[in-house]
Parts: C-alpha cells; sequence; structure tokens
C-alpha cells in the first residue's frame, strides 16, 4: 500500500481552477486502479501556510531526533518523508509556482528531516519515492524562446532532486490564455494525459 500526498496550490475558488480539473482527475482515476492506496489531501491555502516564521530558524533547522512530529510546521517535514508518492498540483504564475508553494518548501526542506548535510555536501533523504506535477499556464512554454522563462515546474524538479527525489513527471497544459485557443480541447487532452500517466505511477 502506498501513501500518496496530493499536494493543492492555488487561490481560486472550489471548481474554478483549470489546473485542478487535471489534478482531480487523476487522483479519480489514480483511486479507481488503486483502491488500497492512502491519499491524503494538503490543500495549502486551507492550511493556511505562512512565510518561516522570524527568529524561529535555528530552532526549525536543527530538530532533535523523534521530535518535532506536533510542531506546527515540522510536522509537514515529516508528513512529507512519509509519503511514497506527490502529485503536485499550482497554476504557473509570475513565471514561477505560486509563492505558498514556495513557503510550503520551506517547510519541508529541513535537515535531519529529508536532507542532511555530509562531508561531501548535502544529501537528499527522500529516495526511492515519485512525483508528478500537474500544472497549467496562460502562455506556451513548451518550446523555446519561452521555455526558458519557465521557472516554476523545474524549480520543483530541481529542490525535489535535491531532497533525492529523481522521478519526475510534468503535466501541463499550455496556451489557457491566447486568444482563440480552444481551452476545453487543451484541457481535455490533458486530463486524458494525466488520466494515462495515473496507469503507471
Ligand atoms: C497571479 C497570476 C500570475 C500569472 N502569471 C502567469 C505567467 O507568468 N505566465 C503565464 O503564462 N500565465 C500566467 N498566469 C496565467 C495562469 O497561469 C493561467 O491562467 C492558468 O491556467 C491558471 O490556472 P488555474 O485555472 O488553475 O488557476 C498567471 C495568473 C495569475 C492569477
Amino acid at each position: 500500500m502506498s501513501k500518496v500526498l496530493y499536494i493543492k496550490a492555488n487561490a481560486k475558488k472550489e471548481g474554478e481552477s483549470r489546473t485542478f480539473k487535471i489534478s482531480d482527475s487523476f487522483i479519480e482515476e489514480y483511486k479507481k486502479l488503486n483502491p488500497q492506496d492512502e491519499i491524503i489531501t494538503l490543500d495549502l491555502y486551507e492550511e493556511g501556510i505562512e512565510f518561516l516564521p522570524k527568529g524561529e530558524l535555528g530552532e526549525l533547522h536543527t530538530p532533535k531526533e523523534g521530535t518535532g512530529k506536533d510542531h506546527p510546521i515540522l510536522k509537514y517535514a515529516y508528513q512529507f518523508l512519509e509519503a511514497d508518492k506527490y502529485v503536485i498540483a499550482e497554476p504557473f504564475w509570475n513565471l514561477s509556482i505560486p509563492s505558498i508553494l514556495k513557503a510550503y518548501i520551506d517547510y519541508i526542506t529541513v535537515t535531519g528531516i529529508t536532507f542532511k548535510y555530509t562531508a561531501s555536501g548535502a544529501v537528499g533523504l527522500c529516495t526511492g519515492k515519485k512525483v508528478v506535477n500537474i500544472t497549467s499556464r496562460g502562455g506556451d512554454y513548451t518550446s523555446e524562446p519561452a521555455a526558458s522563462y519557465e521557472m516554476g515546474d523545474r524549480y520543483l524538479r530541481t529542490i525535489l532532486g535535491f531532497l533525492g527525489i529523481t522521478d519526475f513527471t510534468t503535466i501541463s497544459a499550455d496556451g489557457l490564455d491566447i486568444i482563440g485557443n480552444d481551452v476545453n480541447a487543451i484541457v481535455g487532452k490533458t486530463i486524458e494525459k494525466a488520466k494515462e500517466k495515473a496507469k503507471n505511477f
């Protein structure tokens, strides 16, 4: 049985996010195929994720062994470590990820929990896990020169690689705000891709 952490980051009202239409379809399909798995949904806005608090960084970055599972911030790093698979869903904002998702990354990137320092540098402790990142974008960043401006999915791939997760798949719906594009068709096609991926995730 796998533990799947479904991380959602969007300020839009319930039912309005194109990104979540795709990611929810992925989850639905995944549940059908893997009814025994546990899926934990973490909506970052509902959780009220904030910036790291001033003055507490020392304590946060040297957690004492075995403690912190009930700490309001460290609990997220332990929860992240305990999952086997991650589904991340976020829209593309200002060439990157929504800042609440960056704040969450600051919560879970903790020395001694999700990575550690060794004599030869930092080593990720989240090995053997996999991620699917589901996003949608107003413009089309699938080819150059726009692809170089894409710093959201690329950032997630890099930071999660730092934590030891190298199995990273991206599913994106691009060009959703380009006038004349058939948005329903693009979203529909991306939902099909997401359902296909759910079969071997
Ligand atoms: C705050 C904000 C910033 C955005 N920045 C970009 C951007 O830099 N590039 C882009 O192509 N689209 C940008 N968009 C458009 C969204 O990526 C696009 O509409 C996306 O499909 C929204 O997904 P959603 O329906 O799940 O919210 C931005 C939208 C918002 C609300």
